[in-house]
Order: C-alpha cells, then structure tokens, then sequence
C-alpha cells in the first residue's frame, strides 16, 4: 500500500471512494480547490498489488483524506480541519486512516503553522470515533444539533498539534 499526496488526476477516483463510503459528497471542483489550495494535506491510499500494467492503467485508491486550512478562523487560530475521510471495506482496520490522518496533520503543523486540527463527525459513528478520540488523540469540543442533512447531530472535534512543531 502506498501512501501519497493527492494529485489532480486521483479527483474522480477520490470522489468514486468517497460516494461509496459517505452521504457527504462533493462537487469535483470542490476537491480541486483543496488539492490546488493546500497541495501537502490531503493524501491518497493506492493499492499498488499487483502493479499497473501501464502507465494507463487507473490508479486504485483506497482510501483518502481531503484536509485544508480554515481561511478565515473565528477564534483567530491558524488551524487545519478535515472536510472528509474514508477507506473502502476491503481495506479497513489495515492502518490506513490512521497513516492518512497522522500524514495530513503533521504537513498541517510543519507546513502551514496549525495550531490545531479540527473535524465534525455523526455521534453514531462509533468507528471513526474511536479512531479520532482513542487513536489519534481527538477530544470532544462540543455537539452541533442537526449538523448533517438527515437531521443528524454531530460532534465537532479537536486535536493540539503542537507536538508536531
Ligand atoms: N470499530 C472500532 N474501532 C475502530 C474501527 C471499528 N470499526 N475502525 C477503526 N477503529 C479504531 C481502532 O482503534 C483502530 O485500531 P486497531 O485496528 O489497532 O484496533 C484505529 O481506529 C485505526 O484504524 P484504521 O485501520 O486506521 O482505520 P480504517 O483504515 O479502517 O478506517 C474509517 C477507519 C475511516 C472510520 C473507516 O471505517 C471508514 O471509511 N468508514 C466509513 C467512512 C467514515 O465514517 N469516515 C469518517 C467520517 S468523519 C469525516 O470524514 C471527518
């Protein structure tokens, strides 16, 4: 498995990833403007077994983390954030989100200043929570009421990134 920085031709097949494993969905331009905005932070899993046959071939993606910087943060904090996040089945509990969030969140602090990171997830989501709160070190900052389109709470989250200056 290879993990790398997400490039402009890995766009639709982030995107086919991302309508697989989430209702939150995005416009292709909206990709675009994290990868052209903030080209160190958002990251791409390729399953390279077995290799491309040729330099033709699609890449396969398996995973992906889509991050930026807030441009304008309310508390005045220079602060990444997590628009979104996902593996696909087959490839899950294999480390790769962890290695996906760990690689934007260090490029966030060395690259851009981040003070921290922050993220939003439905409070039913017991997997990526675990992931968040007990792998990576997330803590809780508060509920937003109806957050998602289904009417869903969601908490909102963050993680100090001092430690990576
Ligand atoms: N149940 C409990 N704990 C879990 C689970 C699970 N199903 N999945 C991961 N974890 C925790 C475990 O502590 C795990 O460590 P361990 O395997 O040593 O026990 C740790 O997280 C690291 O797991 P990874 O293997 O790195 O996680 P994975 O690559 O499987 O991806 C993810 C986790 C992204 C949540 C995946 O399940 C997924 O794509 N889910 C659907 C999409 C989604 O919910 N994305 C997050 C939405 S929030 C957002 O985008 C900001």
């Amino acid at each position: 498995m290879d993990i790398r920085v997400l490039r402009s031709d890995d766009i639709p097949h982030v995107q086919q990833t991302n309508i697989t494993n989430l209702p939150e969905n995005y416009f292709c331009k909206y990709y675009m403007y994290h990868a052209m905005s903030w080209p160190q932070l958002s990251y791409v899993a390729v399953d390279v077994s077995p290799p491309q046959k040729t330099p033709y071939d699609p890449p396969k993606i398996v995973g992906y983390v889509l991050a930026k910087m807030e441009e304008e943060p309310s508390d005045g904090v220079q602060h990444g954030h997590i628009t979104s996040l996902s593996v696909m089945r087959t490839h899950r509990r294999l480390g790769l989100a962890e290695k996906l969030m760990r690689q934007s969140q260090r490029a966030m602090a060395e690259t851009y200043g981040a003070k921290y990171v922050s993220l939003h997830v439905r409070v039913s989501n017991k997997a990526a929570l675990a992931l968040y709160r007990d792998t990576l070190g997330f803590k809780v900052d508060g509920t937003e009421a109806k957050y998602y389109a289904d009417g869903e709470d969601a908490y909102g989250m963050k993680m100090n990134l001092d430690h990576l200056k």
